[in-house]
């Protein structure tokens, strides 16, 4: 970026607070853009797969996969929320609620996040699931809504709870009773379906796939280009940077990545008060950007869990499996460190459990060469210093944090 357009097309730094952030929740990953670039084909997949429910008030349903940041969690957000703009136009009215079943353990907590959309004071608990399902019935004949569940991240429900709530919400209006469900599962794995009975697979046929494949390098030039162009001042990020974003997201053609580089780059470049983002910038943010949103799921454990996983994280920094007994007795010092109360050996296996449901550790049974049954735990996604390293920030208090 040559200093004359930075300068002169642009007002004076001071003026702008020092900042290149014009509006830096352009980059959150929670805002959801306007438009999803390069995702025209699913958009009118699902526009089709759904046009019965636009025209005769019927329900459908969809299967969205493909690899982490593809956009399919922001692609069904928008087309759901376009969905529900465009329903009153044909005399119909339709909503969505959006429930990550990462973060959400079980049927009976996914059900909870679906009522509180009509009812944010439905209590926690003290209701059944066919009580909490009756309810839903209610709610949405008193509405007269359509209602669209989009369940993310599918296969961590499935696998916790099996598929009794997928078949019930794919069987809803057989069940009598006015109101409509359509249902929208996310996951990034293409088999994630398996796990269903045959009946409630039926209505997963083929026809109802949703395929998001890995962004080229060519689209997260486009997309980096275009989230930049909302969040930073003019002129502050050079194509020559995005190039550089492009580069290092298309590893793995994940949008989330290129967008977070964008972030950190910028955050950089503000710390030094550099007035534009340069190359450097953008080298030193890779190494600030996790390939995987660890941070979204930490937020979700409470911090008995969290010390379970940095337990099994710092074990894990030496060996690829660990045993229980290994974490266990790594949990107990972590507690003490932190001070915590540490939890009885039943209590620790059943997070260990959940942590494995949610997909943060991987437990299975030991195989040759190991006398007897131990559970075997290793890590997944995340190398184990980072993860520790990303656990410990959020256990300590803001000040001591860095
Ligand atoms: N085509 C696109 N145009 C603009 N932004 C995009 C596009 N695709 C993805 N993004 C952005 O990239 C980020 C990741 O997208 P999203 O969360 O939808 O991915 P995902 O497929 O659900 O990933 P995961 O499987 O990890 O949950 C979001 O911030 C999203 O807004
Ligand atoms: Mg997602």
């Amino acid at each position: 970026m040559s200093l004359w357009r930075s300068r002169a097309y642009e007002r004076p730094m001071a003026l702008r607070g020092g900042t290149v952030f014009k509006d830096k929740a352009k980059l959150s990953f929670d805002f959801v853009p306007e438009t999803l670039l390069h995702r025209d084909a699913q958009l009118q997949r699902l526009q089709s797969l759904f046009r019965p429910l636009l025209d005769a008030g019927a329900s459908s349903t969809a299967f969205l996969h493909g690899p982490v940041g593809t956009g399919k969690t922001h692609l069904s957000r928008r087309f759901a929320t376009d969905l529900g703009r465009a329903a009153p136009e044909k005399g119909k009215a339709a909503e969505y609620v959006l429930v990550n079943c990462r973060q959400r353990m079980g049927d009976d907590s996914v059900l909870l996040a679906i009522l509180k959309k009509f009812d944010e004071r439905f209590p926690d608990r003290g209701f059944s699931i066919p009580e909490k399902l009756q309810t839903l019935r209610g709610q949405l004949e008193r509405h007269k809504v359509h209602l669209i569940v989009i369940l993310d991240e599918a296969d961590a429900l499935l696998k916790k709870s099996g598929p009794q709530l997928v078949y019930t919400f794919t069987r809803w209006g057989e069940e009598g009773g006015r109101s409509t469900v359509s249902l929208l599962l996310i996951s990034q794995k293409a088999d994630a379906l398996d796990k269903l009975d045959a009946a409630a697979r039926s209505t997963f046929r083929r026809g109802n796939e949703v395929d998001f494949p890995r962004y080229t390098r060519k689209e997260l030039w486009d997309i980096a280009r275009y989230r930049a162009d909302l969040a930073f001042h003019p002129a502050t990020v050079p194509d020559e940077v995005i190039d550089l974003v492009a580069d290092l997201a298309a590893e793995d053609g994940d949008a989330r990545r290129a967008i977070e580089i964008l972030l950190y780059a910028g955050l950089a470049a503000d710390d030094e008060n550099a007035g534009e983002v340069g190359a450097e910038h953008v080298r030193g943010a890779k190494g600030e950007v996790h390939p995987t949103h660890v941070e979204d799921r930490l937020k979700g454990l409470d911090v008995t869990r969290k010390l379970v996983l940095l337990a099994v994280a710092r074990k894990a920094r030496k060996k690829t499996y660990v045993t229980t007994g290994e974490a266990e007795e790594a949990y107990a010092i972590a507690c003490e460190e932190f001070g915590e109360k540490k939890r009885g050996h039943t209590q620790f296996w059943k997070y260990l459990k959940e942590l494995d449901a949610l997909g943060l550790i991987e437990a299975k049974l030991s195989g040759e060469g190991v006398v007897g049954k131990t559970t075997m735990i290793s890590l997944p996604e995340v190398p184990a210093k980072p993860l520790a390293q990303l656990i410990e920030t959020s256990l300590r208090p803001r000040s001591a944090a860095k």
